[in-house]
């Protein structure tokens, strides 16, 4: 395949060496196209030597050659390690003031991008917002990771491992494994109200339901999200249910999932609800110093959907848990997929800082005989692409 890599400067652009090298390894005729703050950062020899061809930056060069657009022509796919939030911005608009906007928009090839910044840079609303209009587009979006950065700080926005890169890219050429798949995604936290005002409620933010939703959708699926209090934005490219409560979700959960080949049940669902709620704010000067909240048992929507599903519908649950030794989660995990019914469990670990509302995450999926069939570690939509790999052999 011909691929583009487009580097761009950020001080990351040293580790899009490794990207290069990979794909090059993997067999691939890899070209590459440096803004000039990229060749601030590695040198031109570098990437000439690892991509074993010229390094195109100028767009004034080969002009003749009508160079501005042939490169994105020939290409099968393009990837951009690392992305700057500059870049990003640009790609959102369409800007064509360099060599690398003019090879995108020449082209019809997929597009990859791992951005690499400072965690303010990627979480402002301008930048959260470009990566929204890429992602509805189509793009790729891989990491970023959560780590060190280059100060003495470290959050979301380190570039992504070069590996990781490397295969998320190429799956991206792979043949489209859930092709005319039917898949119902539940995701966020549910909210059970005890009165106009207030709530009891989860840190679930949704994230990984909906990168498990996007993977799906990249991977050629139709699917549809029942989200629960979201926090983050959805895309045009699937069906999506808004919910507050359990028994809403529970209620949109049930008249999709006949429809569907798979169930991912990866909203956090409140197990007890009020046993009534409030028709007006609960007032302390009447409760007085004490307030004691009566809750009712919610019904568990992944047992019924277990029970009741149409054969060959495959059903995984998730199984947040704050334990901390591994053994003792696991037996968490495998006491809970026998209690489900579901066909698959992806058990992970939450806490005051970890799980909910990071970008990263640590997975365990185990099948109903209670075997680990898959590990996985990373963003989360590194995570769902792993997931979705596990429901895809289930399919074989
Ligand atoms: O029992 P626990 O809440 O840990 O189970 C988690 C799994 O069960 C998740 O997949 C969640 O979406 C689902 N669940 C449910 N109905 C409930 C509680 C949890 O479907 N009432």
């Amino acid at each position: 395949m011909n691929i583009v890599v487009g580097v761009t400067g950020g001080i990351a652009a040293y580790k899009a060496v490794n990207v290069i090298r990979g794909l090059v390894l993997a067999g691939h005729d890899v070209h590459v196209v440096a803004t000039d703050a990229a060749l601030r950062f590695v040198g031109k020899p570098t990437l000439e030597a690892i991509s074993r061809n010229i390094v195109h930056t100028d767009l004034y060069e080969g002009v003749a050659e009508v160079r501005h657009v042939a490169i994105g022509q020939a290409a099968d796919l393009i990837v951009i390690a690392p992305a700057t939030a500059n870049t990003i911005a640009k790609l959102a608009t369409g800007l064509a003031d360099d060599l690398l906007g003019n090879t995108v928009l020449a082209s019809r090839a997929p597009v990859v991008i791992a951005p690499a910044m400072h965690t303010e840079m990627w979480q402002h609303p301008a930048t959260v917002h470009n990566i929204g209009v890429l992602r509805s587009r189509g793009v790729t979006v891989v990491g970023p990771a959560v780590g060190q950065l280059t100060g003495a700080d470290s959050g979301p926005g380190r570039l992504e491992e070069p590996d990781e890169i490397v295969r998320a890219a190429l799956a991206v050429l792979e043949p489209k494994d859930l092709v005319g798949r039917r898949i119902l995604v539940s995701a966020g936290g549910t909210r059970e109200a005890l009165d106009p005002v207030r709530y009891l409620g989860n840190r679930s933010s949704g994230k990984q339901g909906l990168a498990l939703a996007l993977a799906a959708v990249a991977r050629g699926a139709e699917v549809t999200l029942v989200g629960a209090n979201l926090e983050v934005q959805t895309p045009a490219s699937m069906r999506v249910v808004h919910v507050g409560s359990t028994l809403e979700l529970a209620a949109a959960v049930q008249a999709a999932a006949p429809d569907v080949d798979v169930v991912i049940m990866a909203a956090a669902v409140a197990d007890y609800r009020p046993e009534s709620v409030a028709e007006a704010k609960i007032k302390k000067e009447i409760a007085g110093d004490r307030l004691t909240l009566e809750l009712v048992k919610n019904p568990d929507i992944l047992a019924g959907l277990a029970e009741t599903r149409a054969p060959g519908q495959i059903i995984v649950g998730f199984a947040a848990e704050t334990e901390q030794d591994r053994e003792a989660l696991l037996a968490l995990g495998r006491a809970k997929i026998a209690r489900k019914g579901s066909d698959l469990l992806v058990l992970n670990r939450v806490g005051w800082t970890e799980g909910f509302g990071t970008d990263g995450n640590t997975v365990v999926v185990l099948d109903r005989r209670g075997d680990i069939v898959m590990e996985a570690s990373g963003s989360k939509q590194t995570v769902a692409d792993r997931i979705l790999d596990a429901v895809v052999a289930r399919f074989a």
